[in-house]
């Protein structure tokens, strides 16, 4: 069906047709109603959230799959699937993804899998979280409708992922985050030139504000990547899923551990999934996908260990300040794949959190920010409570870097002594092999 209305909720900063590769039209989740591309995110009928509906890519699987690994070590290699022009990867972007699939074997025989354990880890990224993968396909959209300014709510890792991406593009950022975050996403929003403004209060207190100056003539031209952009921005996680596949073999991985904020990102790793079997890249079977947030802002777990379908917010409170919304947009959405893969949502408290930060890093030599010591402690709790199936293969996401959340594990990561330099201290610390 072809596009048919334009929805009445447009922040346009221009009407000509625009090039975004695949992407066809704008549809909405509940409704179904389809509207033409724009910096529209919300649906003129029943206010549902809009997707990206696409003509996929038509050939042989065979021949797609050679035309993806022909591509370059990017999500680029992806764009036939993505809402972008064919010649994206030529213009100025940070060019993100293709990050490390590791096998986690140590980590693997510490939690008692049999099967095989991966961890997908995202810290590799030009700004060290998944939020560059998101940010590119924002980037590409905002060009699209000729906006000159890129802005965003953030929990802290997007504001650094917009930042870089804007000062790459040549374009004008000016981001918000709530005032108190950690000093290294605070100093990672900043560094690359554009405005950073602090909001005081909680991140849904951000939100909300970017909703309004969206709607006022002072947020005019202003392409936020996670509000009137969000339909294209979500799609950046879909190539999450598609790497994992691909550096398994093109094959589904039976299990997957996704951290929760919003839940976009879940959602969406659902979605490339989906494709790639609608594709025949991959061969079609059962998958479960598993939500991880923290005990202090588990809107998403709590209502999915009560059967509601309805998510109620939350005041977060939780050293995992990544993760912490507490109204999340996505949050029915998550509710929906946990339940339709057979998969679970469980959440961990702060100090399991750090255990886990720290586990990861010992037996793998990973350092992960504190979203992935909330993925890798419920992927410890859900196998212990027999939830989690550890002879299967299993891909646990660390979404971000450790560098960026010190202090989570500072007070516990230490010298082990500090002694003059001679042999004789040296000996009387007791250290030699
Ligand atoms: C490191 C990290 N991981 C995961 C997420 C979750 O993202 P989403 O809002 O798509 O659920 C975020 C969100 O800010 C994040 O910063
Ligand atoms: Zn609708």
């Amino acid at each position: 069906m072809a596009a048919q209305t334009v929805a009445s909720t447009s922040t346009s900063a221009t009407t000509t047709p625009v090039d975004l590769g695949p992407a066809a039209a704008l549809s909405c989740r509940e409704c179904g109603q389809r509207f033409e591309l724009g910096p529209i995110f919300a649906c003129a009928e029943c206010f549902g959230p809009l997707e990206v509906a696409y003509d996929l890519p038509s050939g042989s699987p065979e021949e797609l799959r050679k035309r993806i690994e022909a591509g370059p070590a990017n999500i680029w290699r992806y764009a036939p699937l993505l809402p972008v022009p064919a010649d994206v990867a030529d213009k100025p972007n940070l060019n993100p993804g293709w990050t490390k699939l590791v096998k986690a074997d140590n980590l693997a025989r510490e939690l008692g899998v049999t099967g095989s354990l991966f961890i997908k880890d995202d810290s590799g990224n030009p700004t060290h979280s998944f939020k560059d993968r998101v940010v590119a396909q924002a980037l590409e959209a905002a060009r699209a409708f000729g906006y000159t300014t890129l802005s965003c709510s953030s929990t802290g890792n997007l504001a650094g992922a917009v930042g870089a991406a804007a000062a790459r593009a040549g374009l004008r950022s000016c981001v918000f985050i709530p005032h108190d975050l950690e000093q290294g996403k605070v100093v990672m929003a900043a560094v690359y030139g554009g405005e950073l403004v602090g909001i005081e209060g909680n991140y849904d207190d951000v939100n909300r504000f970017c909703s309004e100056l969206i709607g006022d003539p002072l947020g005019e031209g202003w392409g936020f990547v996670n509000v009137n952009l969000r339909p294209y921005y979500a799609e950046g996680s879909k190539t999450l899923a598609y790497e994992i596949c691909e550096q398994l073999g093109w094959q589904l991985p039976d299990q997957l551990v996704v951290p929760i904020a919003s839940g976009s990102q879940l959602t969406k790793i659902d979605k490339g999934l989906q494709e790639l079997i609608k594709l025949g890249l991959v061969e079609d079977k059962p998958y479960k996908i598993f939500g991880a947030q923290a005990e202090g802002c588990s809107p998403v777990s709590t209502a999915f260990k009560a059967g509601h379908d309805v998510v109620r917010p939350q005041k977060p409170n939780t050293i995992a300040k990544s993760l912490a919304i507490g109204n999340p947009a996505d949050g029915p959405y998550v509710l929906d794949i946990a339940r339709r893969t057979g998969g679970a949502v469980e959440d961990v408290n702060d100090e399991q959190v750090v255990d886990a930060i720290k586990l990861l890093a010992r037996t793998e030599g990973i350092f992960a920010e504190t979203a992935g010591g909330v993925t890798v402690g419920v992927t410890k709790k859900l196998i212990e409570a027999g939830v989690l199936d550890p002879a299967l293969t299993t891909v646990v996401l660390n979404t971000g870097d450790g560098l960026k959340t010190l202090d989570a594990v500072a007070d516990t990561s230490q010298a082990t002594a500090v002694i003059r330099p001679s042999l004789d201290a040296f000996r009387a610390a007791g250290l030699a092999g």
